[in-house]
């Protein structure tokens, strides 16, 4: 049999069709067979996949976007938080600071523009990437030192930092006890009198509802080609915690992604308590940001907890 090369194509076109088809076929029903409760921190620690390069490069994006604060703050956000942080970590020209999960460097790069050392520790290739080349582009580069790494392997132990950052919740995907180290790390990394603000999700606030929802788009954090995004919330009233399920479906390639997102959520006694084990001697919590105008300010408890004398 003589076949054409557009014959060819058109078999190898039917062939691949029908082979995408098949994997949609076969996502749906792994999304129709899945547990029906998903296990908190069962996949990826229950974080985002900060650290896959085309998942950071697409949520840079978000960083950056002005029409929205949800990944960093929105510049105007970030220039009532830098003053009030200024204050309340006691912070000067010389200060040396320590931002866990500095993001992109919008915290990082102005502290160190006023004159602070910074040490700043992200996981996201590209906002690592980003907070670099952002340094040197206001010439903090020799003062604003941007290291990729998980936050769980940084050891500062005895680097006497003035000041700790922990900002946007992050402390919140570890569970209970791996989040106790890591403010025991951050204690240890300060000096005396050294001082943490972190910011965790208010637990009065926090939305306790099972539900489910679901979109479609073709860009966006989970790709840039068509794609189904079926979310699905959990509230666990005993542990006061939320696990969320994120079924994106390619739908180009039938490629199914699983994402699972834990949050656990912290009454103020409870962080203060667990601020205190740590090695702080005085806990101060701020709701709602203590007033600033940030657009999502009173989902938000705002710590300062500073270290006991030597
Ligand atoms: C919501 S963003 C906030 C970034 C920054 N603090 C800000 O407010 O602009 C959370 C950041 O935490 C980082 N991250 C999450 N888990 C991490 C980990 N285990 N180690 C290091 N970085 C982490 C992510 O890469 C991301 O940049």
């Amino acid at each position: 049999m003589r076949v054409e090369f557009t014959d060819i194509h058109l078999i190898e076109g039917t062939m691949t069709n029908h082979h995408e088809e098949q994997h949609l076929t076969n996502a749906l029903w792994k999304i129709y067979r899945r547990p029906e409760r998903p296990l908190p921190w069962a996949k990826n620690n229950g974080n985002l996949p900060w650290n896959d390069p085309d998942f950071s490069a697409r949520m840079l994006r978000e960083h950056l976007d002005q029409s929205h604060g949800a990944a960093s703050r929105t510049d105007p956000e970030r220039a009532a938080q830098l003053d009030w942080l200024w204050q309340k970590l006691a912070l000067q020209s010389g200060s040396t600071v320590y931002d866990l999960t500095c993001g992109p460097g919008l915290y990082a790069v102005p502290l160190a523009q006023r004159g602070c050392q910074v040490t700043g520790v992200d996981f996201g290739p590209a906002s690592v990437r980003y907070a670099r080349e952002l340094a040197a582009q206001k010439s903090v580069s020799a003062s604003c030192e941007i290291i990729e790494q998980d936050i769980c392997d940084a050891d500062y132990a005895g680097a006497d930092f003035d000041a700790a950052l922990f900002l946007y919740g992050q402390l919140a995907v570890f569970p209970r006890e791996e989040a106790q180290q890591l403010l025991k790390n951050v204690a240890d990394a300060l000096g005396e009198n050294g001082r943490l603000v972190i910011e965790l999700l208010n637990q009065e606030r926090v939305d306790t509802k099972n539900s489910t929802w679901w979109y479609t788009d073709d860009t966006g954090l989970w790709g840039d080609a068509p794609f189904l995004h079926l979310g699905e919330r959990f509230w666990n009233a005993d542990e006061k915690r939320s696990t969320e399920r994120f079924h994106i479906l390619h739908l180009e390639t039938g490629q199914l992604d699983e994402i699972i997102l834990s949050d656990q959520t912290y009454a103020i006694e409870e962080m203060t308590a667990m601020l205190k084990t740590a090695g702080f001697s005085t806990v101060t919590a701020y709701k709602a940001w203590d007033g600033l105008p940030v657009y999502d300010a009173e989902e938000w408890v705002v710590y300062v907890a500073e270290k006991a004398r030597g």
